[in-house]
């Protein structure tokens, strides 16, 4: 089948390539020429895990194409994607431009019925705004031809984007009309073959479906750092808790690790985006309001930690950095952890030297060239003369690190972690000063700055 994808991002680009890689035929558009050009030319301009592999191989076999031509794009597929942005806007509500642009470039180039499919994430009602537009535009034109909009909401994970869309969970359609429906089916039916994966609704709740999944799962890790908080200040070690309860079916081990709080494109635009859809019905959506503030306090807590330690004397310190992406697998550094913590230790008089395996090119591209930020080509390097270790990102390859290494590179050891990832047993018997999130440390280790501050104030 022949289909058009509207923004080569996270989604259009990945589900653009998976649905060239089981045979159809897509031209991917985008208005970002250099992108464009890259991506004929094989740069990819993410990282995502196969992703480059596969664009190559289709592009090479004539099955994914690229161009910056709208009217082509229009032109070429019964099936339009919208897969643009959706950024918030000044009070936290979804900035619909970019897929209200696109409706509108559709509607001027058509020249046959179209089926406008949004796998944007879109607040409740957006379908409807689509339709008006499109109709608008084509009047405009004084043309009747037909259009059908779906809602399709994409629920890839960044760092698994490719792998997610070729087995996908579950495969959410938002429609009444049967023959769009009978399209997206036969679109979808080659990741179906195990079972059945689509499941067809309304186009309202299609929509809310996406920010009910999103919010669901910033509430689990809201959640859990609430109770991490808690578990610091009761004794508590939120590790063991964590086993305690995901060990109930009903609950699960999946979004419960406690953390430095959720970033990325995702979780932190849709919380905010459905408290303001709740606010325009004239409904309070106190959940979802503590699940913002207490993840806003959240990426506080390591700085917090750090200030305590050296008694808030941070002035001319450095600080090693390992992780920048707002998680493992990804070079996305939108709404991340990292980039609330090194602001505040910027901010305090601290510099920064700081390694990621993936996300180095992308804090470049945010922070520029800067005094008070060294990127270093290893997390070893980074090391080098720090006053400590602060791990805000679990990649893989921070797991299990040479610690007698760590010990010697830096002035003194402290370790700052962000996501729980070392055994404070085994740190503390190490020498370590060891903060986590959650796990017991509400006093300062003995023999820390802030022990050895506290005691000279005694
Ligand atoms: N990133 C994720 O993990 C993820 C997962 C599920 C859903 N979503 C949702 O999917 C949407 C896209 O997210 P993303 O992360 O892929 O965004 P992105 O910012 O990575 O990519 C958007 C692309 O759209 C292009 N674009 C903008 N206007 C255009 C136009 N008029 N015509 C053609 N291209 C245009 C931009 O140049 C850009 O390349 C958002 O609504 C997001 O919330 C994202």
């Amino acid at each position: 089948m022949r289909i058009s994808v509207f923004g080569t991002g996270y989604v259009g680009l990945v589900q653009g390539t998976v649905l060239a890689e089981v045979g159809h035929d897509v031209l991917c558009v985008d208005v970002d020429a250099k992108k464009v050009e890259g991506l004929k030319a094989g740069r990819i301009p993410i990282y995502e895990p196969g992703l480059e592999d596969m664009v190559k191989k289709n592009h090479a076999e004539g099955r994914l194409n690229f161009t910056t031509d709208a009217a082509e794009g229009v032109a070429h597929g019964r099936i339009q994607f919208i897969a643009v942005g959706t950024p918030p806007d000044e009070d936290g509500s979804a900035d619909l431009r970019y897929v209200l642009t696109v409706a509108a470039t559709i509607a001027r180039h058509m020249t046959e019925p179209k089926v406008v499919v949004n796998k944007s994430t879109v607040p409740v009602g957006t379908a409807d705004k689509v339709r008006a537009r499109l109709a608008e535009e084509l009047a405009a034109r004084g043309s009747t031809l037909g259009f059908d909009v779906v809602s399709n909401p994409e629920f890839l994970k960044e760092g698994a984007a490719v792998a997610d869309c070729m087995r996908p969970d579950r495969i959410v359609i938002g429609t009444t009309s049967p023959e769009a429906e009978e399209l997206l089916r036969e679109v979808y039916a080659p990741f179906g073959r195990n079972h059945d994966k689509l499941i067809v609704m309304d186009v309202r709740s299609a929509e809310l479906t996406k920010y009910a999944a999103n919010c669901m799962l910033a509430t689990k890790i809201s959640f859990m750092n609430e109770m991490a908080n808690l578990a610091e200040r009761l004794g508590a070690d939120i590790e063991a808790v964590r086993q305690g309860i995901g060990s109930d079916s009903r609950i699960g081990y999946h979004f419960i690790y406690p953390g430095a709080g959720y970033g990325g494109s995702c979780f932190p635009k849709d919380v905010k985006a459905l408290i303001a859809t709740a606010r325009e019905v004239g409904f309070e959506p106190q959940v979802l309001q503590a699940v913002e503030d207490r993840n806003d306090a959240q990426k506080s807590v390591i700085f917090d930690k750090i200030v305590r330690h050296y008694g808030g004397d941070l002035a001319g310190r450095t600080f090693a950095l390992w992780g920048l992406a707002f998680k493992p697998q990804t070079d996305d550094m939108r709404e991340a952890a990292s980039r609330v913590v090194m602001e505040a230790l910027w901010a305090a008089g601290a510099s920064v030297q700081a390694f990621d395996p993936e996300a180095m090119e992308e804090t470049e591209r945010l922070y520029g060239d800067r005094p008070e930020l060294t990127l270093c080509g290893t997390k070893e390097a980074a090391l080098k003369g720090a006053d400590a270790l602060i791990v805000i990102t679990e990649w893989q390859a921070f797991r299990a690190p040479d610690f007698d290494l760590i010990r010697d590179r830096l002035k003194a050891p402290v370790i700052f972690d962000g996501r729980n990832l070392y055994d404070p047993g085994r740190m503390a018997r190490k020498g370590f000063a060891y903060y986590a999130i959650g796990r017991g440390l509400g006093e300062p280790p003995a023999g820390s700055a802030a022990a050895a501050a506290e005691s000279s104030a005694a």
